[in-house]
């Protein structure tokens, strides 16, 4: 094996940070960039906070990608290290696009606002990463203000999302007692300075009962609360364990402030040093390692199109799973069976794309695509394998859909596939109704805006959208007998694009009761269905 190839491998990390509108996750990006030198000045990476649930933000949004695709994938070195951060929208365009997205990371790192907690769609994400079993990583946000205290949030994580955690730093104070952190592994005290936070002044220390302690923070009341504790902590706390952590059972946290990019360095090393470097995927040919495999393959899983109609160009991001890319590579495009050669590839900066010659396992390079691709898409240098499918997730909005012309039919019919194939919508069929019917689902709202948008413009059809009062898809498997019996009783299936059955709920309690009504059959979240 190349030396210089497993060097390049080893030294990547391809991570997405997930959390809730709002929790810092621009400001935490941001940071991250600067300290990798790739942006020079804070409020580069927009932040998209304040806007509406609007189609003409998500236009904006769109034409400002089609034109620098700023935020999909930043990428940056520090330290020796190659860092590739994917972005997951999670504003008014949170679609089905943000779980894939997670299905290119290796790990991820969960940001938490101290003061909210664990929130509604860090849990959406979360189960996501669960499914992939990575390792994540926790940073509590926002230390700089009152929020709650440590071991509730610790308790939260547990109750919520079901991992274990073990913090890396333990606070002293919070809000506008906040003195600084102890980082348990390094024994080292990171003082907060509220007039000048970026001033962090980092003391070594002995242990916690270090009596520089005292004099430095110099309130007996904190000192005492916080050797407490941490003796809580090391007696009735987890023991650190790397496995647990590489499985995705224990999250390490850390403690912080991203806007003071307080604790946002230490983070960012131990992150580093912990998060796994590119790691193996399932294919049809068994388990590809890129640190065994210097065969060029990689997987489509997101398609960007560019809103301007009048290049009708997309943008397919593949992640690289092992070996090395070169411009102009030929690879077997294995779902249609013919060689391609990949010339115009693109990588991401925080600012624009540039057209790249090189890249590794690990990286995300963007292809030009004028139809060629579909999510899930295995491209492979020699062999023809293909990488496990990529899994739909359950919509939790859905639209009975018909076009106002019928003579525009056929063009509906492309549209709606273009549109299927991109992952923007999910394409449901009526099952056993006398009138077939399509029913669309979306993740976000938004997208039901943006498919009426995107057919009219492109295609030039105009749809009927009858929203249906369904919130939850699950994807039903069983035996032959009791599936029978379940698509003979059960109201309102579908199929979806490759003929699996799909049973819609309104509500958590009409599937609750459905499963306990057939007990043998199991109800998937997501189409990522292990037998
Ligand atoms: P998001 O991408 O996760 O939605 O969050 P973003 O970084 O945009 O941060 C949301 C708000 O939280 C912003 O305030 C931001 O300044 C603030 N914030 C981020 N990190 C911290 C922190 O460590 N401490 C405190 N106190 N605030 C933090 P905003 O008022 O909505 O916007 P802005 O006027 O500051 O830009």
């Amino acid at each position: 094996m190349n030396t210089n190839y497993l060097a390049e491998v080893k030294t990547r990390k391809t991570f997405a940070i997930i959390s809730h509108p709002d929790a810092g996750k621009t400001t935490l990006t941001e940071k991250l960039l600067l300290f990798g030198g790739a942006i020079r000045e804070a409020g580069t990476v927009k932040g998209r906070k304040n806007s509406k649930h609007a189609l003409s933000d998500w236009m904006e949004i769109e034409k400002q990608r089609g034109i620098s695709v700023t935020s999909s994938v930043m990428e940056f070195n520090y330290s020796g290290y190659h860092i590739n951060i994917l972005d997951t929208p999670g504003h008014e365009d949170f679609s089905e696009d943000t779980y894939r997205t997670l299905t290119a990371a290796d790990s991820a790192t969960m940001l938490i606002d101290v003061a909210k907690g664990v929130e509604a769609q860090t849990i959406k994400l979360f189960k996501v990463c669960r499914l992939r079993r990575i390792p994540i990583f926790t940073f509590i946000n926002k230390l700089d203000r009152q929020g709650k205290e440590p071991f509730e949030l610790m308790e939260e994580l547990e109750d919520v999302l079901g991992i274990r955690s073990y913090p890396m730093n333990w606070p002293i104070g919070m809000g506008q007692d906040f003195c600084g952190v102890y980082d348990r592994h390094n024994h080292k005290l990171e003082l907060y300075n509220p007039n000048n936070p970026n001033d962090i002044d980092v003391k070594d220390v002995s242990g916690p009962d270090d009596p520089l302690i005292d004099e430095l923070i110099n309130d007996e009341a904190l000192v005492n609360q916080f050797r407490e504790e941490l003796e809580l902590l090391d007696v009735a706390g987890d023991q650190y364990d790397k496995d647990k952590i590489d499985l995705g059972e224990l999250t390490p946290i850390f403690f912080g402030s991203a806007i003071s990019n307080f604790g946002v360095q230490t983070f960012l090393e131990h992150f580093l040093t912990m998060a796994p470097s590119p790691t193996p995927r399932n294919s049809s040919q068994g388990i590809i390692d890129p640190l065994e495999q210097e065969q060029f393959s990689g997987f489509i899983f997101k398609i960007q199109a560019n809103m301007n109609p009048a290049h009708r160009d997309r943008i397919a991001f593949l992640r690289i799973t092992s070996g090395t890319f070169e411009r102009g590579i030929n690879v077997n495009h294995v779902r249609l069976g013919k060689s391609i050669k990949l010339s115009q590839p693109t990588q991401f900066l925080a600012q624009n794309r540039s057209i790249i010659e090189t890249a590794y396992a690990g990286d995300i390079i963007g292809l030009f695509d004028p139809g060629t691709f579909r999510i899930g898409d295995s491209l492979v240098e020699k062999d023809t394998f293909e990488f496990d499918e990529m899994p739909h997730f359950s919509p939790e909005h859905f639209a009975a859909i018909t076009v106002k012309e019928a003579l525009k039919h056929k063009s509906f019919e492309k549209g709606i596939h273009q549109l299927t194939e991109e992952g923007a919508i999910q394409l449901f069929q009526t099952y056993n109704k006398v009138i077939e019917q399509q029913i669309i689902g979306v993740v976000g709202v938004l997208q039901f805006e943006v498919l009426e948008h995107r057919l009219k413009s492109e295609y030039k059809v105009d749809i009927r959208l009858e929203r249906l009062p369904f919130s939850f898809a699950r994807w039903i498997v069983g035996d032959e007998k009791d599936m029978d019996t379940f698509k003979r009783m059960q109201r309102n299936l579908v199929t979806d694009r490759d003929g699996r059955i799909v049973a819609l709920f309104e509500n958590e309690f009409q599937m609750r009761t459905a499963q306990d009504k057939y007990p043998n059959l199991k109800f998937y979240e997501n189409s990522y269905i292990k037998a």
